[in-house]
C-alpha cells in the first residue's frame, strides 16, 4: 500500500452550497492529512488542461461551463492508497448511484452538479497537483508538533 498524494476538488455548487468544511471533514476523520488548499476561479484553459482526457467527449463543453460557473477550493492530501480510497470517499461519478455515506450519495443527484473531484491515478494525481499548485507545496509531518517538547 503506496502512500500518496491525490488531488480533490470542490467544484463551484460544492463551494456554493457550502460543501467545503463537510469535505474536509471526511478527509480529516478518515486520517488523511492535508497539504494544501486554495479558493481560486479557474481559467477556460486551466480547466482544458485539467480535463484534457475528456476533450472528445460530447458532455466536455458543458463541464467546462459548469466548472466556470465559480470559484473552486482545490486540495492535496496525502495518506496510504489516497487515490482510490479518496475516491471511495467521493462516491460515483454520477450522484444517483453512490451509496449513502458518500459525498456525493449524501449531497448530490445530477451527474453535472457532482460536487467534488478526485483524481483517478497517481500520476494523475502528480500532473494535477503540478497544473493547480504550480509553486508547490508543504512537505510536512504532523507527529512533529505533537512530538515537540519546549
Ligand atoms: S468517462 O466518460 O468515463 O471518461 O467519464 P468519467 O470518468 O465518468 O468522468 C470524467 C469526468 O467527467 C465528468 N462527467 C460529466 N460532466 C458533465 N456531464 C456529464 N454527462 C458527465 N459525465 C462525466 C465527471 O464528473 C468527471 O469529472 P471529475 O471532475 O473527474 O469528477
Amino acid at each position: 500500500m503506496a502512500t500518496e498524494r491525490t488531488y480533490i476538488m470542490v467544484k463551484p455548487d460544492g463551494v456554493e452550497r457550502g460543501l467545503v468544511g463537510e469535505i474536509v471533514k471526511r478527509f480529516e476523520n478518515k486520517g488523511y492529512q492535508m497539504l494544501a488548499l486554495q479558493m481560486i476561479q479557474p481559467t477556460k484553459a486551466l480547466l482544458e488542461e485539467h480535463y484534457t482526457d475528456l476533450k472528445e467527449k460530447p458532455f466536455f463543453p458543458g463541464l467546462i461551463k459548469y466548472m466556470l460557473a465559480g470559484p473552486v477550493v482545490g486540495m492535496v492530501w496525502i495518506g496510504k492508497d489516497i487515490v482510490k480510497v479518496g475516491r471511495r470517499l467521493l462516491g460515483e461519478t454520477n450522484p444517483l448511484a453512490s451509496n449513502p455515506g458518500t459525498i456525493r450519495g449524501d449531497f448530490g443527484i445530477d451527474v453535472g452538479r457532482n460536487i467534488c473531484h478526485g483524481s483517478d491515478s497517481p500520476a494523475n494525481a502528480e500532473r494535477e497537483i503540478s497544473l493547480w499548485f504550480p509553486n508547490g507545496v508543504v512537505h510536512w509531518n504532523r507527529a512533529h508538533v505533537q512530538n515537540l517538547i519546549y
